[in-house]
């Protein structure tokens, strides 16, 4: 087997996303990226079956975001937003006003997607306030969500598979209803239909806001939902005063096979977050939207200034490589593309549901997941990946990838069947070793 490039230096200083420090197996190092292939410091070649998180969605090195990037760097690479703005933030928040969900009209530059959270949560309290509604200041969600790291997004996350079992009693409580039943064709049952509706007759009264990730719940669950459950979210919250916040921040930008997965349910949120794929992957950069009416209680209250400013907000950078990126997608037949990616890999993928150990194959627009009835085993699952030249980032049970939109069809065959090679080799060798351990 191929062994990547690691670093000593990396290992003992260097902390990684939810890693120990030192962790238990090697980050491999990273020499360039380029279109749909990220190459090691050796010279290895995976495909990225990642997009960096749903971020890269054009691929690396993209001449158009590079220009766009420089051109802007020439400039300026950053003024604070405070009292200045810029060509950039203007043309950024134009081109977003275009393409979101109708009824979204102003807008909050956050410098990442857990800080456009915190934004959401925060602009949808002092809407309430500013309203003078006393009675709502708590926030909802569903189980299975998961809306970024930072203190109130980690409250409304899954409060099992979410952090709340390490960080207690500290997190904020929050209300939490079951989560949406699985199946993006599925039509409600009456008892599902009655569950989500009696919760909100409980506790309607004392939400300001009900959180949720739009048709495919991502970290929590890779797990997709109906329309129809979406539409009557839409309904309830309507009916009892209550703000949704639509997090868009992994769906955004066409992944569900919509531009926005709201459309799926042609519903309108009155606030929505979008990060990720904002920037085709180039910068830290997120958004907070929402919609006049709430802008203006706002701004009519005791209390008129939102009351957030991080340093970078409206970073300029971000904001033109944003604007080229969104050119880029817009220039897509996004919904085309999306559902051509969805017939691959689900043809691609199919013969996994033969595998001994896998639970499930399913996908929707540009999302895969094979589910594996075991959690798997990163070391060994990792040296398999980089053996067959391909890059996904399971957790837990969930096998998933999200491939750059610009990955032709070949490309993403040579992607499936690898990784359809890797879990084939995997569950071989995990039930070998369960039954070498018997
Ligand atoms: C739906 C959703 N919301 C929020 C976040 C947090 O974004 P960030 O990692 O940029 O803070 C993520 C990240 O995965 C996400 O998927």
């Amino acid at each position: 087997m191929t062994k990547p490039a690691t670093s000593d230096f990396d290992q003992n200083h260097l902390w990684h996303p939810y890693a120990s420090l030192p962790p238990t197996y090697p980050n491999i190092v990273i020499d360039y990226a380029e279109g749909i292939y990220i190459v090691t410091e050796d010279g290895t070649r995976l495909i990225d079956g990642m997009s960096s998180w749903w971020a890269s969605v054009h691929g690396y090195n993209h001449p158009d975001l590079n220009t766009a990037i420089t051109k802007q760097l020439g400039k300026m690479a950053h003024v604070m937003f405070g009292g200045l703005t810029h060509q950039p933030a203007i043309d950024l928040g134009q081109k977003l006003l275009s393409i979101v969900p109708k009824g979204l009209d102003a807008i909050f530059y956050a410098d990442s997607g857990s800080i456009a959270v915190e934004v959401a949560l925060k602009m949808a309290l002092q809407y309430q306030i500013a309203a003078k509604r006393s009675t709502k200041r708590q926030f909802a969600s569903t189980r299975s969500g998961y809306y970024g790291d930072t203190w109130h997004a980690m409250s409304v996350c899954d409060p099992v598979n979410g952090m709340h079992s390490l960080y207690g009693k500290q997190l904020p409580m929050q209300h939490f209803v079951s989560a949406p039943p699985l199946g993006f064709e599925r039509r409600l049952t009456q008892s599902e239909h009655d569950e989500l509706t009696r919760f909100f007759s409980e506790y309607g009264s004392q939400l300001a806001g009900f959180i949720i990730e739009p048709i495919i719940q991502g970290a929590g669950g890779m797990r997709f939902y109906s329309s129809e459950y979406l539409q009557l979210l839409r309904k309830l919250c309507n009916d009892y005063d209550v703000v949704l916040i639509a997090d868009e921040i992994a769906t955004g930008f066409g992944r569900s096979g919509k531009l926005f997965a709201c459309e799926h349910a042609d519903i309108s949120p009155d606030i929505m977050t979008i990060g990720k794929a904002l920037t085709g992957g180039y910068m830290t950069f997120a958004a907070t939207l929402c919609t006049r009416q709430i802008a203006d209680t706002i701004h009519h209250s005791d209390y008129p200034a939102l009351m957030h400013g991080p340093t970078f907000m409206g970073n300029p950078l971000a904001c033109a490589v944003a604007c080229a990126s969104i050119d880029l997608i817009m220039s897509y037949d996004i919904e085309a593309r999306t559902a051509n990616m969805q017939a691959v890999m689900q043809q691609q993928l199919a013969p996994a549901m033969a595998l001994n150990g896998v639970k499930e194959v399913r996908c929707l627009g540009a999302v895969a997941v094979i589910e594996l009835e075991i959690a798997v085993d990163m070391p060994v699952f990792q040296a398999l990946l980089i053996n067959n030249g391909i890059w996904v980032r399971p957790f837990g049970k969930l096998v998933y990838i999200m491939p750059p939109y610009v990955i032709t069809d070949d490309e993403l065959v040579t992607l499936c069947q690898a990784l359809l090679t890797v879990v084939t080799s995997y569950l071989n060798q995990v039930s070998v070793t369960n039954r070498a351990s018997i």
